[in-house]
């Protein structure tokens, strides 16, 4: 559920009406709703409950400052994978102690810099970036609390290039292996071992990986405690999906989640952590773009839209579905038809649906793609030298642009010549 609905025949982003932000801000534009970024946080708590839990949002998925301190001042924990996302994190007053750092391959600089401001634990992927963590904690006189991620080779049965729990992807240690892994992190002075890591993909559709995978971590939980380790917490990743499109089969709500993983972790004794940053951000969010023209084409017409995949790269790049639909609602029972919906940018690949049937659109029409709030707005580019579409937040009868429209020269400023030409 989410609060992008039809009132009057126009859609709205909770009481705001779409043409109303696109009139003061232009297109195209991002556009978030306060109230489906809490509820579907609060889906997640409610779920885990009364587990002792914490949901740390997955940042890559949306990481704009102003939604990380809605969901921050919800009580959410962060996930982040970056000294970037760290310091978004903490700009979004999260406390250190709430942020979880993961990645392959985290760099020196920035594991001192989660050291120094505070943090929940580092998610450790391998065993040189164990000891070098260790060393740097060392040398700042600190111990960095660790779990390790541990891949426990499932197939997660989603797009390939999203799918990371699998023999051979580059995430994790081999869960076979986890056991002197162990081992040698507990003899490594700057390191606290508090638990364990597992994330085996996003866009999942079903339970039964994630079951597989969390039977796996709790066999894995008895025998590293039979090792005499202090396993605290368990963290269980991200990766639960949404519905791209109305008619999909939706996949399991956060509610039936929660219960697999009383089901599979729930009488351990540990802390659950989850990592979700999809199910929370995607259906909170929507991209507006304008029609700029209706091109004939042979078999269909080309609706040619301000929005490229520079703004929004995910059919692009995964081949993925994004709903659209028109700001103006059209009449019940009217003739739809199909459209090849395309951006402006020079390549073939930039196009975000291939004979969709839409009702007949104009030149200057708006159109929503929906389910763009997670991994829209953060992969978008300047590709073709256009300026990175503005972030718009909205909060019941109210809106605030919370990332501006670049000017051409701000965008050019960036760049400088050098004396020498
Ligand atoms: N935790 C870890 C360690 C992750 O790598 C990810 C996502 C998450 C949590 C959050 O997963 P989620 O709940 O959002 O599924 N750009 C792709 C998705 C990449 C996901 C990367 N990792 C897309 O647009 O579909």
């Amino acid at each position: 559920m989410d609060h992008f609905l039809y009132k009057n025949g126009v859609l709205h982003a909770e009481d705001v009406a779409l043409a109303d932000i696109a009139a003061q801000v232009g297109t195209p534009f991002y556009c978030y709703s306060t109230a489906t970024l809490t509820r579907h946080y609060q889906l997640f708590t409610e779920a885990l409950s009364p587990l002792p839990h914490l949901v740390c949002f997955s940042i890559k998925s949306l990481s704009n400052v102003a939604v990380l301190k809605v969901l921050g001042d919800l009580g959410a924990g962060m996930d982040v994978v970056s000294g970037g996302e760290y310091m978004r994190a903490r700009a979004a007053g999260v406390p250190g102690e709430k942020i979880v750092f993961s990645g392959v391959g985290k760099i020196r600089a920035e594991m001192r810099l989660a050291l120094t401001g505070g943090i929940r634990q580092f998610n450790v992927e391998s065993e040189p970036e164990m000891r070098a963590l260790s060393e740097v904690a060392l040398g700042l006189g600190l111990v960095a609390p660790i779990t390790i991620r541990v891949n426990p080779d499932v197939d997660a049965k989603t797009h390939e290039k999203i799918s990371t729990g699998k023999k051979g992807d580059k995430f994790g240690i081999p869960i076979s292996r986890a056991r002197e892994v162990y081992a040698e992190a507990a003899t490594l002075p700057g390191l606290k071992i508090v638990g364990i890591d597992v994330h085996i993909g996003s866009q999942l559709t079903s339970l039964e990986p994630f079951e597989a995978a969390y039977q796996k971590v709790a066999e894995l939980t008895h025998a590293l405690r039979a090792d005499g380790h202090s396993i605290e917490r368990l963290d269980l990743g991200g990766g639960l999906g949404i519905p791209y499109a109305r008619d999909n089969n939706a996949p399991p709500l956060p509610i039936e989640y929660g219960a697999m993983v009383k089901r599979t972790v729930g009488d351990l004794g540990c802390e659950i952590q989850i990592e979700p940053g999809r199910l929370i951000s995607g259906n909170a969010g929507i991209l507006v773009a304008s029609v700029i023209y209706v091109k004939d084409g042979e078999d269909r017409d080309f609706l040619i839209v301000d929005a490229g995949m520079n703004d929004l790269i995910r059919p692009a790049m995964y081949g993925a579905h994004h709903d659209i639909i028109p700001v103006n609602e059209a009449a019940a029972g009217a003739e739809q038809q199909p459209y090849d919906v395309v951006g402006p940018i020079c390549e073939s690949g930039d196009t975000f649906a291939k004979s969709r049937n839409l009702p007949p659109l104009r030149e200057g029409a708006l159109i929503v793609f929906r389910s763009a709030g997670a991994y829209g707005a953060v992969m978008s580019s300047e590709y073709n030298s256009r300026p990175l579409v503005p972030e718009v937040l909205v909060k019941d009868d109210h809106f605030a642009v919370i990332r501006a429209r670049p000017t051409f020269d701000e965008m050019l400023s960036r760049d400088t010549i050098p004396e020498w030409l």
